[in-house]
């Protein structure tokens, strides 16, 4: 049940799939790969959309329209399509907006996988992408063809915490009449709604903080109907869906996602402050740390700064290994948004296929770390920190 006027807290929580006869008070999980009709009339009117109702769980599910039906609500978005992965949310986004010989602009700074779709595969397809740096956005316009078809971009961005300003995408988008296509995955809709700044699609990576806790995978697009309807089309033959159970694992994490990311947020900010004075650090990235480059704009877009915490150890590679060989209680690990604290050196990880001009554009060194903050006590999470930089 939908209600558009709750607050995000509540609906989070209270939207939910119809109660079975049992009368339950958290939605079962409904794992079933088909759904049975009445009679051939019914089958033969379902499969001409004539009767809106669940048909085969590549299509949808009542878990995975729930999951969906929430995501819409925390994003202000129209409609949405849930995937079996962040990645698989980002391809399916892509190969259905694009054709042979389309253009993307994109951020430089993307997560690594995402600039492997850009510069591995879409070239064969005779698809292009052009990259903007971070710091650069005023080179978007010099970059846009006739052929382009949008622009697309993380905010705060992967790894490098850079963030831009989605009005200001939104502006050169309309002036040029492209799509405007974002994925939100570090903000999360609780920190930051694109679609209100002007955005058409919104990407997430469910992975992350949406599950919260480092149990599954997940991806979701929503936007425009539009638009929506035609990723569902390709994804409905193609078959990235979600799952029903991942569905399940994840409606349940978002039913907290406020409360959590309130406190991930917190101790993001706080250990981003303990960086800055710390003698063996030359840089801290935090959007919401006044030392951000682009602090205003954080301010402007987002609620709270998110969990991801950037910065570089003094002693480049040899400093940086030396940090990462003596964490004792955070994870090194190449996922975030979990409960655990988690490092990761993207150098040599998430980005170690990506080309050095472009790591360099992203704000990648060899000496940068990534702290994905959890939810453990921001004492112990300090105390880890402080013994490893010794
Ligand atoms: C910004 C961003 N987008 C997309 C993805 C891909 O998500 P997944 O790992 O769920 O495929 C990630 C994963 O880290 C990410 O950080």
């Amino acid at each position: 049940m939908r209600k558009d006027k709750q607050q995000f807290e509540t609906q989070a929580i209270r939207t939910q799939t119809e109660t079975t006869q049992f009368s339950e008070h958290s939605v079962p999980l409904y794992l079933t790969s088909g759904f049975v009709f009445d009679d051939a009339e019914e089958m033969r009117a379902s499969f001409a959309e004539e009767k809106q109702r669940d048909l085969y769980s590549r299509y949808s599910n009542p878990n995975v329209n729930e999951f969906v039906d929430k995501v819409c609500l925390m994003e202000g978005a129209e409609a949405g399509f849930a995937f079996a992965s962040g990645m698989a949310a980002v391809f399916s986004t892509f190969a259905t907006l694009l054709d042979a010989g389309d253009h993307v602009v994109s951020c430089s700074s993307v997560f690594g996988a995402t600039h492997g779709l850009f510069t591995k595969y879409f070239p064969k397809w005779n698809i292009e992408c052009s990259y903007f740096n971070v710091n650069e956005v005023e080179t978007i316009e010099d970059l846009i063809q006739s052929n382009t078809k949008f622009i697309y971009a993380e905010t705060p961005t992967n790894p490098g915490v850079d963030v831009l300003d989605l009005d200001y995408l939104s502006a050169v988008c309309k002036k040029h009449n492209l799509l405007l296509v974002i994925d939100n995955c570090f903000a999360t809709p609780y920190l930051q709604n694109p679609i209100k700044h002007g955005a058409d699609l919104v990407i997430h990576s469910a992975t992350k903080l949406m599950d919260g806790q480092g149990r599954v995978l997940g991806g979701v697009t929503v936007g425009r109907k539009e638009l929506i309807r035609e990723i569902y089309l390709f994804s409905r033959l193609t078959g990235p869906a979600m799952s029903p159970f991942n569905a399940w694992v994840l409606s349940k994490s978002l039913e907290t996602l406020a409360i959590r990311t309130d406190r991930h947020c917190e101790n993001a900010l706080k250990l981003a402050e303990y960086l800055e004075a710390h003698p063996k650090v030359n840089w801290v990235k935090y959007p919401f740390l006044k030392s951000h480059p682009k602090y205003d704009i954080a301010k402007k877009q987002m609620k709270l700064g998110g969990n991801i915490v950037a910065f570089e150890v003094k002693g480049g590679v040899e400093g940086g290994r030396a940090f990462f060989d003596s964490i004792k209680m955070c994870s090194l690990s190449a996922n975030l948004g979990d409960t655990r604290t988690i490092v990761t050196h993207p150098a040599s990880t998430t980005h170690a296929k990506v080309e050095d001009e472009v790591k360099a554009a992203a704000g990648i060194t060899d000496g940068m770390v990534r702290c994905s903050l959890g939810l453990e006590h921001i004492d112990d999470i300090i105390a880890d920190f402080k013994q490893a930089l010794k």
